[in-house]
């Protein structure tokens, strides 16, 4: 990924159009420095009250400064209001890589959206959305892409949950492993060291899956507990999977709750679990399936489609609820359709119509025998003709719904929409293992 893409975002000016909307209403539209760390501070405080949190403390303070500031952060200001250096509204986002099928693309990443209840649903939200979206597209960057508080959101700018995720409650004592003997060995680790061996390890299973993208700072700690100022980090356990050679191949991190009234039936949450390889999927999630004095193992953020499900002797054991997850919005539609690989070959005359015009119209996909495609704009005869809106445009590239899907729900229209879904799907579900 080029650097200046992604340094340059950062101090883009605010998009102009979305100034003059706020200043109508006397507030005030601004890109923060990042490093001025009062104004940081106000920010954080800001972003802690939107998402009704606690006041941040002074250590959970500096570790965002830490943290954060290499992303571009977004306020709006109100001189009128008794703290004015408090934003009302915030707004943050910054490049990374997305996984797509067979590739990946540059992303700008969007969170900390929020508008104070003192000045909700005058538009600012939109405002800020808006302007940073024709921000990142003038810059070139091909799709944004986030995780969302509520489903309702943010359809209306165009983005659709292209990656929907799954959360498991497992009743271990009904599900007997009859899946693989693994070959290598679960052992415990410190929480220090799991923190060092998985960004490494991450980026190599990030690499194979459609729909995750890059780890955001501060994340690993989060996991293992150790940022400053974590809360009951010894609560967390931290083991490995290394292969029968002895290289780490997975790592997990959990909490277990204990059951006073049953010391068989203490829970287990996974905080995170990462295999790079089915023998240390099967590896770890054998070791959560057996351990003894816990009655229910619970993870989330999982793919629609776990292998797990067909490891264990009793399917009922397993409740599964499927989630909207990892919602994505293209923002140039010939450069993702180039970045990914398709199924199979086919022609298609895509017809794309985005309600805010930062992308669209009409291209031609020519996918060849070996998926690889050619994106041209010229209007073709032999191509099958497809009329669909951004956002059904951008759940498709990720390859997790069917076309034949799409158009059942009336969601795009195409007089052969199996042949979009062949070359379109992808072997495995796209998934985004965490939020951001
Ligand atoms: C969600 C939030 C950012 C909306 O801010 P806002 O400034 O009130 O939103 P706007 O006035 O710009 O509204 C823009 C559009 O979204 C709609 N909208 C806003 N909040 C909505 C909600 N919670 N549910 C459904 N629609 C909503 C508005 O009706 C408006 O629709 P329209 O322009 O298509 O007619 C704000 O309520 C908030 O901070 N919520 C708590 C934090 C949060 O959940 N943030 C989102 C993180 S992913």
């Amino acid at each position: 990924m080029e650097e200046t893409l992604v340094s340059a975002h950062h101090a883009l000016p605010v998009d102009a159009a979305s100034a003059e909307r706020v200043a109508v209403g006397g507030l005030s539209l601004r890109r923060l420095r990042g490093d001025d760390r009062d104004e940081f501070t106000a920010w954080h405080r800001a972003v802690a009250r939107g998402f009704l949190d606690a006041e941040p403390t002074d250590i959970q303070r500096d570790a965002a400064f830490d943290r954060l500031g290499y992303r571009r952060l977004i306020a709006v200001l109100d001189p009128a209001a008794p703290e004015p250096e408090v934003p009302v509204a915030t707004f943050a986002s910054w490049v990374g890589r997305l996984s797509v099928p067979g590739g990946e693309m540059p992303s700008c990443a969007i969170s900390s959206v929020t508008v104070s209840p003192t000045h909700r649903r005058r538009g600012l939200a939109r405002a800020m959305m808006e302007g940073e979206l024709r921000t990142a597209a003038a810059h070139g960057l091909p799709i944004a892409s986030l995780t969302v508080s509520e489903s309702t959101l943010y359809g209306r700018y165009g983005f659709a949950p292209a990656a929907e995720a799954a959360t498991l409650r497992l009743e271990v004592k009904r599900a007997d492993w009859i899946g693989p003997v693994p070959s290598g060995r679960v052992d415990f680790v410190s929480r220090e060291r799991w923190r060092e061996l998985a960004p490494e390890l991450f980026e190599r299973v990030r690499a194979t899956r459609a729909g995750e993208f890059e780890m955001p700072d501060g994340h690993w700690d989060r996991f293992a507990g150790t940022e400053p100022g974590a809360e009951r980090p010894g609560a967390i356990r931290a083991v490995q999977y290394a292969d029968a050679g002895g290289d780490v191949r997975g790592l997990a991190v959990y909490k277990v709750q204990e059951n006073h009234d049953d010391f068989t039936k203490s829970t287990v949450e996974i905080g995170y679990l990462l295999a790079d390889g089915d023998d240390a999927y099967a590896g770890l999630w054998r070791y959560f399936v057996e351990l003894d004095l816990v009655g229910e193992v619970r993870a989330s953020e999982l793919s629609v489609d776990e292998p797990l499900l067909w490891m264990i002797s009793d399917r009922r054991a397993a409740t599964v609820t499927l989630v909207d997850h990892h919602y994505v919005r293209v923002l140039d539609v010939p450069a993702a359709l180039a970045a990914r690989s398709y199924s199979a070959p086919g022609r298609f005359a895509l017809d794309v119509h985005d309600p805010l015009g930062l992308t669209g119209g009409r291209v031609v996909l020519t996918v060849d025998a070996r998926g690889a495609a050619t994106v041209t704009a010229d209007a073709d005869v032999d191509a099958v003709p497809v009329r669909l809106g951004v956002a059904e445009f951008s759940a498709l590239l990720l390859g997790q719904v069917s076309a034949v899907t799409l158009a059942a729900a009336g969601r795009l229209e195409s007089q052969d929409p199996a042949a979009l879904a062949r070359t379109f799907g992808w072997s495995r579900p796209a998934r985004l293992s965490y939020w951001y």
